[in-house]
């Protein structure tokens, strides 16, 4: 039925229609855990998955369901699982492919949470790693061994704003024989639609932009029929990282104005770039649509849009960079992303501090860095808001040079 529908019409209408018993249009919560069969023969065919159906609260839930058909439409995946959290999901995806004595190659800076989860509960069930730059095929090339099991990539990166060429990195996998897992959590399948740039599995925190709205945590998997299911059986059932009925229902409404969202997130985020570029007190704009991003035309080749995401840093390092995002009245400080609000944080003392210094500094985040979700209240007053803060910043220099 939505063979050709575009974007934002699967996102309002691809797995859903009216309620057979009711008519209601709006989803409908399943919030029971235990599910009736006619026989046990059926109850087998469920189970086994030869019949599609839901047997227990752990395993799927037919609202959760819903929205897994929709997500894995929106990123053109054969399948897709939604669990409670982003870092559920990017657990469940590592651990479907690595186990006792693999190794994993893994883009130089990702998400802190995934970090931790890497380098210090991997490592608890025999898995190593390398954290290579994945800008450069021959890099990752170089970096594979005779036991990596996996190529795990985050573009654009968090908080630095890396672009990484997908098709580049996928070919490498593919050359190689080796799964290529994505975080498409910043751009959302909206702006970046990974499966269609060559990789294998795609992992989302739906906590941002997918939601939407700031009110729910979620993750979800995407990708072959087959790598869903034994998430499904063997990693998230058994670790019991279910997504329930009322979580499912909350993102299936934020994601019918996800398309509309975005826009305005990335329509906002360049503004809000272009003006903290000319400001005299900022020293670094990290935006992939700024034309001065290093990786600009190739952003503009893999991506529809270029995100909510803007991360800089401004003059005076780390006291500054502190006192500035004190003095902010509109932007709250948060360690989230992707709401409708403008969040600011600090990713050295905040969402990356469990990263040693050194790594961060490898990882090119600075102590005055800043991160900015730029989010859907006019433009011009997050940007009155940043200029009242960055004038502070003006008079405090000046004051002290004098
Ligand atoms: C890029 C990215 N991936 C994954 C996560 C983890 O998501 P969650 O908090 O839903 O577990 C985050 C959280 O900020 C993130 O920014």
């Amino acid at each position: 039925m939505n063979q050709g529908w575009r974007f934002d019409t699967i996102a309002v209408h691809a797995a859903q229609k009216p309620d057979e018993k009711t008519g209601a249009i709006s989803q409908s919560i399943v919030p029971a855990v235990a599910y009736a069969f006619p026989d046990t023969e059926t109850a087998a065919a469920v189970v086994s998955g030869s019949k599609e159906g839901t047997y227990y609260g752990r395993y799927g839930n037919p609202t959760t369901r819903t929205l897994e058909q929709k997500i894995a439409q929106l990123e053109c995946g054969e399948d897709s699982i939604g669990l409670s959290s982003g870092m559920a999901a990017i657990s469940s995806a590592l651990l479907a492919f690595l186990q006792h004595g693999d190794h994993v190659v893994v883009t130089r800076d990702v998400y802190g949470g995934t970090y931790n989860f890497i380098t210090l509960l991997a490592p608890r069930f025999g898995i190593t790693y390398d954290f290579v730059d994945c800008t450069d095929a021959d890099i990752v090339r170089a970096a594979i061994k005779e036991n990596t099991k996996a190529i795990y990539v985050e573009t654009p990166s968090n908080p630095k704003l890396t672009i990484l060429d997908l098709p580049m990195v996928a070919s490498v996998a593919k050359e190689c024989n080796l799964p290529l897992i994505v975080d498409n959590t910043f751009m959302t399948p909206y702006l970046q639609q990974p499966l269609e740039l060559g990789a294998d599995v795609v992992v989302h925190s739906a906590t941002k932009y997918l939601n939407g709205h700031g009110d729910v945590l979620a993750g979800f998997v995407v990708g072959k029929r087959e790598v869903i299911d034994f998430i499904r059986k063997r990693i998230a059932g058994d670790l019991g990282q279910n997504l329930n009925a009322w979580e499912s229902f909350l993102i299936l409404r934020g994601l019918k104005t996800l398309g509309m969202r975005v826009r305005t997130h990335c329509d906002n985020a360049m503004k809000v770039a272009a003006y903290l570029n000319t400001h005299p007190q900022v020293a670094a704009v990290y935006y992939p649509g700024l034309a001065t991003h290093p990786q600009h035309e190739l952003a503009k080749k893999q991506m529809r849009g270029m995100g909510g995401i803007v991360s800089f840093e401004i003059k005076g390092g780390l006291e500054m960079g502190k006192a500035f995002i004190n003095r902010l009245q509109l932007a709250m400080i948060s360690f989230s992303l992707g709401d409708p609000e403008t969040l600011v944080q600090h990713p050295a003392s905040m969402t990356h501090f469990s990263i040693p210094k050194h790594e961060r500094q490898l990882f090119g985040i600075s102590d005055g860095l800043i991160r900015l979700s730029v989010g859907l209240e006019d433009s011009a007053d997050i940007i009155s808001d940043l200029e009242q803060a960055l004038l502070m910043i003006d008079t405090t220099l000046s004051e002290r040079a004098r």
